[in-house]
């Protein structure tokens, strides 16, 4: 069993930018950490994937991250949290933290009885987020509605075109005829789109899980005694699957990259 070693980085995944959500709040709350991205964007979209495929790519990702050394490894994607995590956790020393199962405890405590999930296909049919939630507190209704284009709309950096608006539209209309209290954003691609579903709808129903699956990851490494404590400027270091000039583009709304990503094919 390797020793982790509290200086070395902490790795991210998820098929594109969305993972950037999460990478943007761990890095408020920890911005001492090196860290490493990798967008998976030749895959995208996920939430598309069976889920051997996602096993395969999560496979070369996490040996990709254990050849970097990485201490910790954040599942920054609902969809791979949600099928595979029990199929690689394990696989590696370092810690694994999916983001589904790190907050449905936090979602549990919401004083709401009546909540959405806006999330890919395959975390939707996967019934990750009830099955989760449910195991903290079985009283609350949960509407799970999946959006087929909002993580292509994303990706391709045209979250602005009326056709996208209309979409966005369209399917927030639907989810508000279940009367949802609170609607999660359930895929990491989906808070890129909070500008446009808060003018339908007060912003302060959404809610983002990154912001409690950054405290919970901070919270554990503090308590693995895992945190960066040296003096060093902290790095970071971005891998792609593909595009690496569009991903700098379409980050560009969540997370300022000083240069394109550099392309890595497993
Ligand atoms: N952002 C990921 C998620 O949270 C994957 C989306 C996709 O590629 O379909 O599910």
């Amino acid at each position: 069993m390797s020793i982790l070693k509290n200086n070395s980085p902490i790795g991210f995944f998820d098929s594109g930018v969305g993972g950037l959500t999460v990478l943007k709040r761990l890095k408020e709350l920890l911005p001492n950490e090196n860290i490493i991205f990798y967008g998976d964007s030749a895959h995208v979209p996920y939430g598309e994937k069976t889920e051997e495929e996602l096993l395969s790519y999560a496979k070369n990702i996490l040996a990709f991250f254990a050849g970097k050394d990485c201490k910790a490894v954040v599942m920054a994607c609902n969809t791979t949290s949600s099928l595979i995590y029990n199929d690689i956790k394990g696989l590696y020393d370092f810690k694994l933290y999916p983001v589904v199962q790190s907050v449905a405890q936090v979602i549990a405590q919401l004083p709401i009885k009546r909540l959405g999930v806006f999330a890919t296909k395959a975390t939707i049919e996967s019934n990750a987020y009830p099955n989760e939630i449910h195991k903290y507190r079985e009283d609350m209704q949960i509407f799970g509605q999946y959006c087929p284009n909002w993580v292509k709309i994303v990706e391709a950096n045209t979250v602005e075109n009326p056709e996208s608006v209309l979409d966005i539209k369209d399917n927030l209309n639907k989810m508000l005829e279940n009367n949802p209290e609170k609607i999660i954003l359930g895929c990491t691609h989906y808070p890129y789109l909070l500008g446009i579903l808060s003018k339908y709808a007060p912003e302060d129903m959404f809610i983002d899980p990154s912001i409690s699956f950054a405290k919970f990851i901070k919270d554990d490494l503090t308590e693995c005694n895992l945190l960066n404590k040296g003096n060093d400027l902290p790095t970071e270091e971005f891998y792609v699957s593909a595009s690496p000039s569009l991903f700098k583009e379409a980050a560009a709304r969540f997370y300022k990259l000083k240069e394109n990503p550099i392309l890595i094919e497993f």
